[in-house]
């Protein structure tokens, strides 16, 4: 039932800037430089039986988003990761999410913000699942994204940044009122890309398991566990630019992320449908379920 509070009126605690304060209190200024100007870099993790998965592998990420937007986070790997490990505890999560972020705060109000202070904030919260349960067991609907995953010319795509996720919002926002779970993204040159907060994998006919090379999106951290995994059965990957239409060549396909973790897709619009999970994808969720709660 905790979804249905708004995230400004929970209660607990959040560790702001060195201290823990009271959820509620918890603040910024209007004015701040994050959210005018997308200065803000952020992490989605889960926590699993009191264990935050992949915690180190988490912040670093973050150290590396904020550098890539030409900022540095005042705290180190290590004790954001003692930080993120308390407030759990402290907040009594079992099963959950947590966020991690960092932006730029309001001495400047301009496009340069050179100096502005670097806050930083950690949240952690009970939540069971990304999509719904009835989503889930069904396959995810997906709907082509009208908008396309940029080059590394175009903006920082490397970067867990917030302002990268505008055309995710969108994207998703015009899948939902069409009926469809979620958007599936191609990249600027048409190949096929990501969901809106999440990889994507194809299982091929031959047994094979494809997915597009991460060359201008992010190169998740489920992406590579269950690359990992899969290699463990002696599956072969295959890391590729893929062509919309080769999702034809596809048995099955799932999406990969620490908030979706492994998601079947159920069909994409009315071109492709995946009515049954492969072997292959029961026996990765089966390993990955195994692996977080290990
Ligand atoms: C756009 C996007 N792609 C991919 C992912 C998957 O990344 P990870 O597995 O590290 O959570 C996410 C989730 O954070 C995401 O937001």
């Amino acid at each position: 039932m905790t979804d249905i509070i708004p995230f400004d009126q929970r209660d607990g605690f959040i560790w702001y800037n060195g201290k823990f304060v009271e959820w509620k209190e918890a603040k910024v200024h209007v004015l701040n430089h994050g959210l005018h100007y997308g200065s803000c870099v952020f992490e989605g993790e889960r926590i699993y039986n009191k264990k935050i998965f992949k915690c180190s592998e988490h912040t670093k990420r973050l150290h590396r988003s904020a550098e890539i937007l030409g900022f540095k986070i005042p705290y180190s790997v290590a004790e954001l990761d003692t930080v993120k490990k308390e407030l759990s505890q402290k907040q009594n999560i079992t099963d959950g999410y947590m966020r991690v972020f960092a932006w730029r705060g309001s001495e400047k109000m301009a496009v340069s913000a050179q100096g502005n202070k670097i806050h930083v904030a950690v949240t952690c919260w009970t939540w069971p699942s990304y999509y719904s349960d009835e989503a889930r067991k069904a396959g995810l609907k997906l709907k082509f994204a009208t908008y396309k995953r940029p080059s590394p010319e175009t903006a920082p795509v490397a970067a867990k940044a917030a302002g990268l996720y505008m055309i995710c919002t969108i994207s998703k926002h015009e899948a939902e009122n069409e009926g469809y779970n979620d958007a599936l993204m191609l990249d600027y040159r048409g190949f096929l890309a990501e969901a809106t907060g999440a990889n994507l994998f194809l299982v091929m006919k031959n047994g094979e398991l494809h997915t597009p090379l991460p060359d201008c999106f992010l190169n998740g951290i489920t992406r590579l566990t269950v690359i990992d995994l899969a290699k463990k059965r002696g599956v072969k990957i295959v890391e590729r630019h893929i062509k919309p239409e080769e999702l034809a060549d596809a048995i099955d396909v799932f999406i990969t992320g620490s908030a979706a973790e492994i998601t079947r897709v159920g069909s994409i619009e009315n071109k492709f449908n995946y009515p049954a999970p492969s072997q292959l994808t029961l026996d990765l969720m089966s390993d990955y379920t195994n692996l977080v709660r290990s």
